[in-house]
């Protein structure tokens, strides 16, 4: 809503420059076509005055007033949000917690979901380097700073799935760090939110029960989160759900069993200079468990 306002504030102030633009030109051809004596001294001094300060001191004025008088409602949008997101730019991925109503969190990665219509505010940080934060279908981009928080707020007003991206150079593999936004009709957002809050799924097959065990055997929850198991590190993107996004890595794979087999087995393959380790070494078996118990994941 807000980045509606300012895009059309963008074709105002546009506008305006093109204004000056043609009269500055026009003046100038002006000038270098006259003859000299065309006019008297007392006229060419009003050409001056009035071509270089009191048309532009008009047009500048009022698109300046123009400009702040959307001030008031801007902000007025930004205090009254419905939804409190907090977003974390990480080398090179993204920490999403949203804070429910009743106190519950739910932690993802990598995607943030919205209420069409609704505002969200989203609150950004980074652990590490300076990082930001990009939807350009949405609005506005806006650096996530270490030790700093700065605030977005979004109000899609369409449902559909947004690509959003790092805007910052923030190292190695900074080009693979994108984001999906998925903006969902209200109830289906309230029933995303819900599943993300519970706990993860018991695995279903026979051969994701074997990956779950081998997901804790192989140490992988020292840096992954599966909410309900006891894997509960805190180092990489929290896996509860991980089966039900989009993507892998950042928006560099689709999700799919053979994704995750291919990211668990050579991640810097993937994504250089990740800090996950490679699994390459296990055999195909036990990599294909592991895919088909976060795949399970939803
Ligand atoms: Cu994060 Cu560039």
């Amino acid at each position: 809503m807000g980045a509606e306002r300012i895009a059309a504030l963008w074709w105002v102030m546009a506008g305006g420059a093109l204004l000056i633009w043609v009269l500055v030109v026009g003046l100038s051809i002006y000038a270098i076509r006259v003859s000299p004596e065309a006019h008297g001294e007392g006229k060419a001094r009003w050409l001056i005055i009035g071509g270089g300060a009191i048309v532009p001191t008009v047009v500048l004025g009022a698109l300046l007033s123009h400009g702040l008088s959307l001030m008031p409602e801007l902000l007025a949008h930004e205090r009254r949000a419905d939804l409190t997101i907090h977003v974390s730019g990480e080398q090179w991925w993204w920490r999403v917690e949203y804070v429910l109503p009743d106190g519950r969190r739910a932690v993802t990665a990598n995607e943030v979901r919205l209420p069409v219509g609704r505002a969200a505010e989203l609150i950004l940080t980074s652990p590490d380097v300076i990082h930001s934060f990009w939807i350009p279908p949405l609005g506005g981009k806006l650096d996530m700073i270490p030790g700093r928080q700065t605030r977005l707020v979004l109000e899609p007003t369409r449902t559909g799935t947004f690509r959003g991206a790092c805007a910052e150079y923030c190292g190695t593999s900074h080009a693979l760090m994108a984001l999906d936004a998925v903006v969902l009709e209200p109830e289906a957002f309230a029933r995303w939110l819900d599943t993300q809050a519970a706990p993860a799924r018991e695995p279903a097959t026979p051969l994701a029960r074997e990956g779950a065990a081998l997901f804790l055997g192989h140490g992988c929850g020292a840096c992954h989160t599966v909410r309900g198991t006891q894997a509960n590190g805190g180092v990489g993107p929290d896996l509860t759900h991980v089966g039900g996004r989009l993507t892998l890595a950042a928006g560099t794979l689709r999700m799919s069993e053979a994704a995750l087999a291919r990211w668990i087995a050579r991640p810097a393959a993937v994504k250089p200079g990740v800090h996950m380790p490679a699994f390459g070494m296990l055999p195909d078996g036990q990599l294909r468990a592991l895919a088909a118990y976060l795949a399970g994941l939803e």
